[in-house]
């Protein structure tokens, strides 16, 4: 696999996100049917969806590739359709709608809701566990890859080398126990038709247009204190996490598997932040003291599983620093992987902001 110096611009980024692992275009050749991918328009459905394209087409195998989402941004259903990709409109919390989707044996899972959950639990709730039991109920004859998050597991110092599948749940506030209800939810009607599932607990995905480094970065970069309230964090080049939720397609189980996705690195906020200061020739300034505990994930089930990720820490920070450096567009979605509380105000105006 050819992973570039640096990456100049959206589309080399886009084609970037979209390499196929081998093993990913040996898996198509391998995998019965289509491909069904919910909640496909948000930050990682687009380019996982791409990737699943490229894939097919490496293999020689025709596939249908079908994004669902009600696709409130609508370009996200053009950028799609121009890539071979079918797409969708279904709202996952309607029932019926849901059940006149495709029947496709491949089923990923991604819809989710975490911000404004401060003062709007409900809806929080019926999304992360309504939606998984539409989906879960009428794909029971399918195999589900559903992603979920590092955040279903307590808190740890990083001494611990991590959370592992094994440890069990310590949800902290309303938006990490609701993503505990949507892995319940997908394990009750795995045990109950036999499904085949797979809970992916995924730690914070970097695409440089969003992702933990890029808001490190842009922080040093805008000259804001970096916080450090958080000391650690694990991070995936999200072609890698995308390369893995798909062939986790083929380590669904039931009862569900679980595995954890993130990269082998537990980074030292700290040192990533001095790092782009040297790269970009700027002093850093601090807030913030360490509060001991953070979301921290142990990726060896997923190293030994799929092998090194194709895009080590170490170069990640430097296409970040570079996109950064050279005005590469943000989603302006930033982590606020500093919040430790479980209270996860809106995107735009969170917790924790500081002026510069
Ligand atoms: N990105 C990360 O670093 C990260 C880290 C940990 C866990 N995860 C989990 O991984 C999954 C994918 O991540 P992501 O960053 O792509 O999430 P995202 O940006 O929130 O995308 C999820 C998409 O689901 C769609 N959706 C929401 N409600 C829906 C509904 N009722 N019906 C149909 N579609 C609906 C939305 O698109 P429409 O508005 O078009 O419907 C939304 O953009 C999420 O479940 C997230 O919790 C992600």
């Amino acid at each position: 696999m050819q992973i570039p110096d640096r990456i100049e611009s959206e589309a080399a980024l886009d084609e970037a996100l979209a390499v196929p692992y081998p093993e990913l275009t040996d898996m198509m050749r391998r995998l019965d049917g289509d491909l069904l991918i919910l909640g496909a328009a948000g930050k990682m459905g687009p380019s996982l969806a791409h990737l699943a394209r490229n894939a097919c087409c490496e293999a020689g195998v025709a596939k249908r590739i079908i994004a669902v989402s009600r696709f409130s941004d609508p370009s996200q259903r053009v950028w799609l359709e121009q890539r071979g990709v079918e797409t969708v409109p279904c709202d996952l919390m309607d029932p019926d709608a849901v059940a006149r989707l495709p029947q496709v044996p491949n089923v990923l899972f991604m819809v989710g809701r975490k911000f404004g959950s401060v003062g709007s639990e409900s809806l929080t709730w019926a999304i992360n566990t309504i939606a998984p039991a539409n989906a879960a109920r009428t794909f029971r004859h399918s195999r589900i890859v559903a992603f979920s998050t590092g955040c279903i597991y307590p808190l740890v110092p990083v001494a611990s080398g991590g959370s592992r599948e094994s440890d069990p749940p310590g949800p902290v506030g309303e938006y990490a126990a609701s993503c505990v209800g949507r892995e319940r939810v997908f394990e009750h009607y795995s045990e109950q038709y036999g499904t085949r599932v797979l809970l992916l607990r995924l730690n914070y995905a970097v695409d440089l247009r969003y992702g933990v480094l890029v808001d490190i970065a842009r922080d040093v970069y805008e000259g804001r204190p970096v916080d450090l309230s958080v000391e650690a964090v694990n991070v995936i080049w999200q072609g890698d996490a995308n390369n893995r939720a798909l062939l986790c397609l083929e380590h669904t189980a039931s009862p569900p598997a679980k595995l954890n996705i993130t990269g082998a690195e537990t980074l030292m906020v700290r040192d990533v932040a001095l790092r782009f200061g040297r790269l970009f020739n700027k002093e850093v300034r601090w807030r913030g003291t360490p509060v001991g505990t953070m979301y921290l994930s142990n990726a060896r089930k997923s190293l030994d599983l799929f092998g090194p990720t194709r895009v080590d820490a170490d170069r990640l920070i430097e296409w970040v620093a570079h996109w950064v450096s050279h005005g590469g567009r943000s989603l302006g979605k930033p982590t606020h992987f500093q919040v430790t509380d479980g209270q996860y105000l809106t995107q735009d105006n969170p917790k924790g902001a500081v002026s510069p």
